[in-house]
């Protein structure tokens, strides 16, 4: 019964935003900038500019959407009717990962603004414990570790990823992990002064050094400390 009810909300509302279309003639699809404060943050810039999040951040290739440099400058892309305000699809997942060591490398990794070990966890898709066992630096029991620490990052081994330069146009890096099967902690350890690239013409995206298809080699890897 409860059952139900939900679907015959949801086909309600579906139907009702359905029927909102937006009319493509009426969007400001000028494309400006937005010199980034020490205040501002993605939300807050979405919010000012009427672009979702990911709009914003895939226009700008963010390492991280969350991560903005005051003093640096944002892409604000046009209006589109594509635009899903409530997409997060761009953001660094909050999911719980088990894996014990990162397959293929690289095997260190400089800690970014506002990093803390369940950040890391995060990025490198592996569990809590696994950060807090490698990272002995002894400030860093919780909370925020000093950007450009430098950590190790448990590898398995055996295992490899493959290495290319590859012309970043669009995107975030999660959208870069999904596409190429590895993870942000790795595209960031092998572009450590990255951030993002606010460059309007989408032919003058940077070049950087991904790493694809990062696997292990067999079924039963050891943890290389
Ligand atoms: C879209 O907007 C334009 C300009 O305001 C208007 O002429 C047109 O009729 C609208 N189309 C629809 C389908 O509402
Ligand atoms: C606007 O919408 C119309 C009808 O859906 C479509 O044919 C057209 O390509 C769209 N234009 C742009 C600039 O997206
Ligand atoms: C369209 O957006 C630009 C910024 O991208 C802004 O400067 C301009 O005022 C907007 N135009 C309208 C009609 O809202
Ligand atoms: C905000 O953008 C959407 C398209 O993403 C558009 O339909 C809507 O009219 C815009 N709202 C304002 C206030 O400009
Ligand atoms: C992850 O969780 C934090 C705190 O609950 C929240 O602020 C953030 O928006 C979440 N991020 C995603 C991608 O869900
Ligand atoms: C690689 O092996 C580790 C350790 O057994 C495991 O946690 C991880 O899930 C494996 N990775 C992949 C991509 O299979
Ligand atoms: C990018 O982030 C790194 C790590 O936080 C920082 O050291 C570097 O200065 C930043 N680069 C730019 C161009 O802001
Ligand atoms: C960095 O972390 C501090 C403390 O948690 C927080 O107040 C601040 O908003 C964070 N800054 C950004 C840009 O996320
Ligand atoms: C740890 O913190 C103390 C006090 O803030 C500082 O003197 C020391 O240099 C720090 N050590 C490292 C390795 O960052
Ligand atoms: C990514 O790697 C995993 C582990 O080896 C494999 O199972 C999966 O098929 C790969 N996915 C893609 C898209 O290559
Ligand atoms: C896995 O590898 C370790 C060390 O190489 C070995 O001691 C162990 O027997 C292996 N386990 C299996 C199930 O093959």
């Amino acid at each position: 019964m409860a059952t139900k009810l939900t679907s015959i909300l949801f086909l309600f509302f579906w139907g009702v935003t359905a029927q909102n279309t937006c009319n493509n003639s009426t969007l400001n699809t000028t494309v400006s900038t937005w010199p980034v404060t020490s205040t501002d943050t993605i939300y807050s810039i979405s919010t000012s500019t009427n672009r979702s999040i990911c709009d914003i951040a895939r226009a700008n290739r963010m390492s991280d959407a969350t991560l903005m440099v005051a003093g640096e400058t944002l892409l604000i892309p046009g209006e589109t009717c594509d635009d899903n305000q409530g997409d997060t699809s761009c953001l660094i997942s909050n999911s719980t990962y088990y894996r014990t060591c990162v397959p293929g490398g690289l095997h260190t990794y400089n800690t970014r603004y506002n990093d803390t070990r369940a950040s890391i966890a995060l990025k490198f898709e592996v569990s809590l414990d696994t950060i807090t066992l490698m990272d002995k630096s002894a400030n860093s029991t919780a909370g925020i570790i000093p950007t450009d620490s430098q950590l190790k990052i448990p590898q398995c081994s055996p295992s490899q990823c493959t290495v290319q330069p590859y012309k970043f146009t669009y995107g975030t890096y999660v959208d870069l992990a999904i596409q190429f099967n590895t993870t942000v902690g790795q595209i960031m350890a092998f572009n450590p002064t990255y951030n993002y690239s606010g460059e309007a013409d989408a032919s003058e995206g940077p070049v950087i050094s991904m790493p694809m298809n990062c696997v292990n080699l067999t079924g039963n890897v050891t943890v290389i400390a």
